[in-house]
């Protein structure tokens, strides 16, 4: 069962190739890239990669050959490549949920075939594609109307996490290929400034919103969702049957979206199978193809899909999504290092981070491997990161100077989309100079010999040696956004794959969500609750209800 093959792999720690990494990584401590750069010309033309129209070159990483081998051999002993063989197939490699994990279907082509539980699941995701097409062309055109029959101007996506990050991120990414005249907008947070604030300006008999939500369930969602509704009834005289021409509803629960008063004429669905955090592809994306029409969508899934061939078809050595990954655990489990840092050098781009925040981490952090043992290694390292050149005027102080090892990703394209006067020439200049001074630094004999004053000489030293990749591609459309989120959910995989745990549950949201629903009634109850939780949260609880909420 996929990656429950783990009982038949020896402890990760266990291994020859983790003793073997062990005892490397011991000599590699020391080792500078300035010396690794030196003893290789070549170096920075070898260690790139290319798959799916990226480019990266990992040759700023602290490693060498015999790093990069044991990291493949650390691979193999792990299965990754039947790991990914039984992902693709459709096992049930999330075991803790009982689930197949097959966001690769989302974007397989028309005819290929992959089966869970007796059934063909590709021609499924193309009626839903079909169906999202449709009614995407319908309100691009304008022959969707409204309750008034003016046309949709506005749309509002409601959902979180899954349902939230993908869209948000792919509405500024491709904002170059959307329609200019409609607005997108997201409502996620229960915070209700989230709500007054993207409606306050709109007119309801423009406005679409789009509850997005795989169960249908989560809180913040159903509680956007019943003020928007009321919004629009509101501004449009209470007449229910507004409803079928201003909502739409993207979930795996047809009976729970009907029970919300949507009809499922208007509903697009997905499937267990299908990870919130691995959905923007699925009808997940509706706003995103309202956005920037069906064909472009479909762009985008080829370039999914085209990594996705990449990942499973290339050798490890050469293999994008296998190479980032083994570096992550490489740093994470090995040089000791806690975050990476996601630099894209695109303002587009500027949600990336956030987005992967949830990809990466909701993933893989994780304490205890696929048959349930704690782990006695690190896992998952913490993503964050802003677009540049931002970033370089307010953190990049700390990845330079800084005690702690980030390890950097920078994305960057050839080409710009908005090529106006030296501003794309001064973006990549700064993007190339950032690798470049993490990298190989500036000793103190060259701070001494710019004649600079013996006590500020160590206050202005660089050590070098910060590692980092650099993803390129020629420009930013579709088709290379799909590719380059498709590449992080493959490293993410073969992080999991190495360490042993299911990357696709989220136990560790539950409690919280628990807990806040017996806090909500005590916060609202009229007389005073009885409170069992420990002293803090209940003298918390009272200080809030004495500001009269009840
Ligand atoms: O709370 C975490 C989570 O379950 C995410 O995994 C998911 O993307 C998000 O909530 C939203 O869930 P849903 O799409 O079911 O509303």
């Amino acid at each position: 069962m996929g990656q429950g093959t783990s009982q038949t792999l020896a402890p990760l720690t266990a291994r020859a190739g983790w003793k073997k990494l062990q005892q490397h990584s011991a000599s590699m401590r020391d080792a500078h890239l300035r010396d690794l750069f030196a003893a290789d010309a070549k170096r920075g033309e070898r260690m790139t990669a290319s798959g799916a129209g990226l480019y990266l070159d990992y040759s700023k990483n602290r490693v060498t050959d015999e790093t990069l081998q044991l990291l493949v051999q650390l691979a193999n002993e792990a299965n990754l490549r039947g790991r990914i063989d039984a992902m693709f197939r459709g096992d049930k490699i999330n075991s803790t949920e009982n689930r197949a994990v097959l966001h690769v279907a989302l974007r397989a082509p028309r005819g290929e075939k992959i089966v869970v539980d007796g059934e063909d699941v590709v021609p499924k995701v193309h009626e839903v594609l079909d169906r999202m097409a449709a009614f995407a062309q319908r309100v691009r055109d304008g022959s969707w109307r409204g309750q008034t029959g003016k046309r949709i101007r506005n749309v509002i996506n409601i959902g979180i996490g899954g349902s939230d990050l993908g869209p948000v991120m792919a509405s500024e990414a491709l904002r170059h290929y959307a329609t200019r005249d409609m607005t997108f907008r997201f409502i996620s947070n229960v915070d209700g400034t989230d709500f007054v604030e993207t409606t306050r300006d709109l007119d309801a008999s423009e406005t679409l919103f789009i509850i997005s939500s795989k169960t249908f369930t989560t809180v913040e969602t159903m509680t956007n969702a019943q003020s928007a509704r009321k919004w629009l009834l509101d501004q449009l005289g209470g007449d229910e049957s507004a409803i079928a021409k201003h909502f739409a509803a993207v979930s795996t629960d047809a009976a729970k979206v009907s029970a919300f008063g949507i009809d499922t004429k208007n509903m697009f669905g997905f499937w267990d199978w299908v990870g919130g955090r691995y959905s923007m592809d699925s009808a997940i994306g509706l706003s995103t193809m309202i956005a920037i029409g069906p064909e472009q969508f479909r762009e985008m899934l080829a370039g999914f899909h085209e990594m996705d061939e990449h990942f499973r078809t290339t050798e490890f050595s050469k293999n994008l999504p296998a190479i980032m990954g083994l570096l992550t655990v490489w740093y994470v489990d090995f040089l000791n290092a806690h975050s990476i840092a996601v630099l894209p050098y695109d303002q587009y781009l500027k949600r990336f981070p956030a987005f992967l925040q949830q990809l990466t981490m909701e993933s893989n952090g994780k304490h205890v491997t696929l048959d349930g043992r704690t782990v006695d290694y690190m896992t998952g390292p913490v993503y964050w990161g802003e677009p540049g050149t931002n970033g370089q005027h307010s953190f990049y102080q700390l990845i330079h100077q800084g005690t702690h090892l980030i390890p950097c990703d920078f994305i960057a394209f050839a080409k710009s989309l908005n090529p106006i006067a030296r501003h794309h020439n001064l973006l990549l200049a700064n993007v190339l100079a950032q690798a470049e001074a993490l990298a190989f630094g500036k000793t103190a004999a060259q701070v001494e010999a710019e004649g600079t004053a013996k006590e500020l000489v160590p206050h202005r030293v660089f050590e070098g040696n910060r590692p980092s990749n650099m993803i390129l591609a020629d420009h930013l459309t579709p088709k290379i956004l799909g590719a380059l989120v498709a590449l992080y959910e493959h490293s993410v995989f073969t992080q999991g794959a190495i360490w042993n745990i299911n990357s696709f549950d989220q136990w560790g949201v539950e409690l919280g969500k628990v807990l806040a629903q017996r806090i909500a009634p005590e916060l609202e109850s009229p007389s005073e609750p009885p409170l069992k939780h420990d002293s803090s949260t209940n003298a918390l609880i009272r200080r809030l209800r004495a500001d009269g909420r009840h």
